[in-house]
């Protein structure tokens, strides 16, 4: 069974996931978590799958922060 990827997010970071986290390049959030999901694990993979913080790079930190929390590991 595998869990759902979207439980290791705190409610905050669920919210719009189909709006654009990335707006200069019009990327939509879901599409950075699968990425994130699909092994980018880092923000230059993230980039690079994703085209998301290739503009001005304003939207890094909120990257790093999904990375942050989807690459957690479970430790219970
Ligand atoms: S919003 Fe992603 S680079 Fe600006």
């Amino acid at each position: 069974m595998n869990a759902d990827p979207l439980d290791k997010l705190p409610p905050i970071l669920k919210k719009s996931l189909h709006k654009n986290l990335c707006t200069c390049n019009e990327v939509k959030k879901i599409d950075i978590i699968n990425a994130i999901v699909d092994g980018a694990n880092t923000v230059a993979e993230v980039r690079k799958q994703t085209y998301a913080t290739m503009g001005i790079g304003c939207c890094t930190q909120q990257v790093e922060r999904l990375i942050e929390c989807l690459c957690s590991s479970d430790d219970e």
